[in-house]
């Protein structure tokens, strides 16, 4: 442990030396915010650069240092930051005029059979929100109101969004795993309704919906565990889910807010052959902008409209939702992705599999384990994703307690000093990797793998010698 600090020391002290100007803001973004800002995944320590330009693959800091970016606006930038692509097709509209109006228009529709269409299936209908959060609220209610029940099934690891009927069983606390609310300020009641399953592990679901299938209101899933560890379910996993939800009458709801066209121009559960009730769609399907839509069987979305077993579900999109210059963008994402599908999602899956084995190699030389989740599975032909950690023993990555069980994973090494190491060398990641877009070049991948060397080495340097 004392190397360890040793070695955050010293990586503390250098980037404090880079990023002066950031500090200064950090200090004075302190005392208006809370913690220095809106969102704990962009407030790293000691304090997070602050953006002063973002463009493709590259974001600039205060201090004019240029970092190669693999976080990409929380993964929705799959075209890289500010592609040119919707900001020349964004620009007549704002000229006419884009901001808020609080009306129905035709880009809403648009982006609807859009969406609806890449899913290949008949009667679903959609509803747009402006967030994943109140699109997983939303979803959670759908299925209550639905069917007269209030308990809600979902995995240990999986991230929803800060919705209060999904924030249990969100991060690990060693010693009793993924099994407590993660957030104060909820009913008591609300945590006891929320039962946990683990992640891919079909015999536990089974014995779950034993117990619990006739009170489940839904299963909830990410079908590409997004910080639970970027993990692929097995097909049998689905499968099952599906199987279970029909014998209970369960809904089973997918969140794709991650995985919507992010491994093709459609959702994962096309590719899998196995359509839920509902699924969330969010981050890409707004083109970089406040989007987020909950799409599903039309009874169980009429929901919102007509009175279900427990009267009307009342899912206002909000304010701002469907707002019509977010919809445009995420138009033109959406529609450049139907048109490229087959030049896009191989060739940033292969360059995320170059930079995958790169980083073990680079480790492996320095005699230090590490093994990269985010790979493809049989149905998955290829992932942008990558997620970097450092085993305690050689085991095979199945399960988000993998990941995130500190017995088992280093996981102050991959959060907090991997980040910082990787800032030194102008590489900015979040849960030691993140994703790849099309604006990253083969040049950035060879960069970015000299600098995880470079951090290899020093790792070496203060843990092993
Ligand atoms: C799988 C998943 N669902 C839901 C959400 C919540 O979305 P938002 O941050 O837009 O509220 C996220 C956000 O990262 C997510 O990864």
């Amino acid at each position: 442990m004392k190397r360890m600090k040793r070695l955050f020391s010293f990586l503390e002290e250098e980037y404090r030396k880079k990023t002066r100007k950031s500090c200064a803001l950090f200090q004075r973004a302190s005392r208006y915010m809370v913690r220095g800002g809106s969102h704990s995944l962009r407030l790293w320590k000691p304090y997070p650069f602050f953006l002063t330009s973002a463009s493709g693959s590259t974001v600039e800091d205060a201090d004019g240092n240029r970092y190669i970016d693999y976080w990409q606006g929380h993964y929705a930038n799959i075209l890289g930051h500010n592609p040119e692509l919707v900001r020349r097709k964004l620009l007549p509209y704002v000229k006419q005029g884009a901001l808020h109006t609080g009306f129905e228009g035709s880009t809403q529709l648009e982006l609807a059979e859009k969406i609806i269409s890449r899913l290949e299936k008949t009667g679903l209908k959609i509803r747009f929100t402006t967030s994943g959060t109140l699109a997983s609220t939303f979803a959670v209610m759908l299925a209550m109101g639905y069917t007269g029940r209030d308990f809600i099934l979902k995995v240990g690891g999986g991230w929803h969004g800060s919705s209060p009927y999904l924030l249990k069983g969100v991060k690990y606390h060693p010693g009793r795993g993924f099994s407590l609310p993660d957030s104060a300020g909820l009913p008591e009641e609300f945590s006891q309704k929320i039962i946990i399953t683990r992640f891919n592990d079909t015999e536990q679901l089974v014995d779950r919906f034993k117990k619990y299938g006739s009170k489940l209101a839904c299963f909830i899933l990410e079908p590409f565990i997004g910080v639970g560890g970027f993990l692929f379910s097995s097909r049998e996993y689905l499968e099952t889910a599906r199987d279970l939800c029909d014998r209970y009458g369960v809904v089973l709801i997918f969140d794709e807010i991650i995985s919507g066209f992010r491994f093709a121009a459609t959702g994962l559960q096309k590719l899998y052959g196995i359509s839920p009730d509902l699924s969330l769609f969010g981050k890409l399907i707004g083109g970089g902008q406040a989007v987020a839509a909950v799409v599903g069987r039309r009874k169980i979305m009429e929901a919102c409209e007509k009175a279900g077993k427990e009267g009307r579900v009342l899912f206002e999109g909000g304010t701002f939702s469907a707002h019509e210059e977010y919809l445009r963008a995420g138009l033109v994402m959406i529609d450049y992705l139907e048109k490229n599908e087959e030049k896009v999602y191989p060739r940033i899956g292969q360059l995320a599999e170059e930079l995958r084995r790169g980083i073990e190699k680079s480790f492996q030389a320095e005699g230090i384990r590490v093994v990269c989740t985010g790979r493809p599975n049989e149905v998955v032909g290829f992932s942008s994703f990558f997620m970097v950690n450092f085993p305690k023993k050689e085991f095979d990555y199945k399960y988000p307690e993998d990941v995130w069980n500190p017995d088992r994973s280093d996981v102050f090494l991959r959060e907090e000093v991997l980040k910082l190491a990787l800032l030194l060398q102008e590489v900015h990641v979040v849960h030691g990797g993140g994703c790849l877009s099309t604006a990253h070049t083969q040049e950035e991948i060879k960069r970015t793998i000299e600098a995880y060397a470079q951090v290899a080495r020093t790792f070496k340097k203060f843990l092993k010698s």
